[in-house]
């Protein structure tokens, strides 16, 4: 044949030609780590169901993010597990909740040097294990809800986050919040909304890590999306950028790349990501019993959420990944 044909695997040929090549790049900077602090205990609990994940002391919580500035992650988000529930979830609020008092910490030892952003949520702080309060009939009142939200938002905001990030999927929590954090002069604490969050079964390691279990076999179904839906995650996004979120999340991401790809198209403000769980425990369980190699498919799954269109991931692997990216 003389015409010059093109062959599509010259350019596969060498790993520097693929580098050169690539059309997505993984780096740590796109990683946000979620980390867990519990009060009251003086050694970090390994999480089963999340291997190399633990329950952190405020000493332990400290290093870990130590290393992880120094690989280079930018930003991480935490969760608290208190010693007591109650009702209402009076903890995420309270000045001396486990969160707040991290939050203090972490501020004092690191200044600007990592982004900290906080999960606000009422169900690891309700003794129900739902996201927000019961109304008489034990569903989740909404507006009830908001009212609380706006407290916790000022708490965190109060002990340093620089961003908080609503997980509830309550309507109108952006809002409620972006209100009070205004009122309150927060006028630079940023809003991540977990704006299509879906009601996964991917979230159950999750679970244990903040001990929570809804009550009477419960469900999320009445608040979080259901899978079966797309345009209704636009509705969403473009709900929650109305009320005034700065970044918007998918959750979970692998089986949900192509929400990422049309809020992509979509939306120009920066989308996030959140690799759950489920979706690290089984990567690490698969891994465990040497059927699949488990730092590639790490890699390829946050590989292939940037490629859906990420700006960021939350993810159980950022410290890992971020240690195989800088070798
Ligand atoms: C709610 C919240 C959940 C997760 C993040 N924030 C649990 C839920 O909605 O039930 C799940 C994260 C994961 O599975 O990694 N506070």
């Amino acid at each position: 044949m003389s015409f010059p044909q093109r062959r599509l695997r010259r350019l596969r040929r060498t790993p520097a030609l693929r580098r050169l090549v690539a059309e997505t790049r993984l780096s740590p900077d796109d990683f946000i780590a979620p980390l867990f602090v519990r009060e009251g205990i003086t050694e970090p609990q390994p999480i089963a169901s999340i291997p190399g994940i633990v329950q952190h002391t405020l000493g332990s919580l400290r290093a870990e993010v130590a290393d992880l500035v120094g690989l280079g992650v930018p930003g991480v988000i935490l969760f608290g597990v208190p010693e007591t529930k109650d009702e209402v979830g009076s903890g995420a609020w309270d000045p001396n909740g486990i969160v707040q008092v991290a939050l203090r910490e972490l501020r004092d030892t690191f200044g600007d040097r990592v982004v900290l952003i906080t999960d606000l949520c009422l169900d690891e702080y309700t003794s129900h294990g739902h996201c927000g309060v019961l109304d008489g009939r034990g569903s989740v009142d909404n507006d009830a809800t908001l009212d609380l939200y706006a407290k916790v938002a000022l708490a965190q905001a109060a002990a340093g986050a620089d961003m908080v990030a609503p997980s509830g999927m309550m309507d109108g929590a952006v809002a409620a919040i972006r209100g009070a954090l205004d009122g309150g002069n927060f006028l630079e604490t940023a809003i991540m909304g977990y704006s299509a969050k879906y009601a996964s079964a991917l979230y159950g390691p999750f679970r244990d890590a903040v001990d929570v279990t809804i009550e009477g076999g419960g469900d999320r179904k009445g608040y979080q999306q259901d899978p079966a839906n797309a345009r209704e995650s636009l509705e969403e996004i473009r709900q929650d950028l109305f009320e005034g979120a700065d970044i918007v999340m998918v959750k979970p991401a692998m089986s949900y790349l192509d929400i990422i790809a049309r809020a992509r198209q979509e939306v120009d403000v920066p989308i996030a990501a959140y690799h759950v769980s489920g979706e690290y425990a089984m990567v690490k369980a698969a891994a465990e019993r040497g059927w699949i190699d488990g730092d590639a498919v790490a890699i390829e799954h946050l590989t292939s959420i940037r490629r859906a269109g990420a700006d960021m991931i939350l993810t159980y692997f950022a410290r890992e990944v971020a240690e195989l990216l800088n070798d």
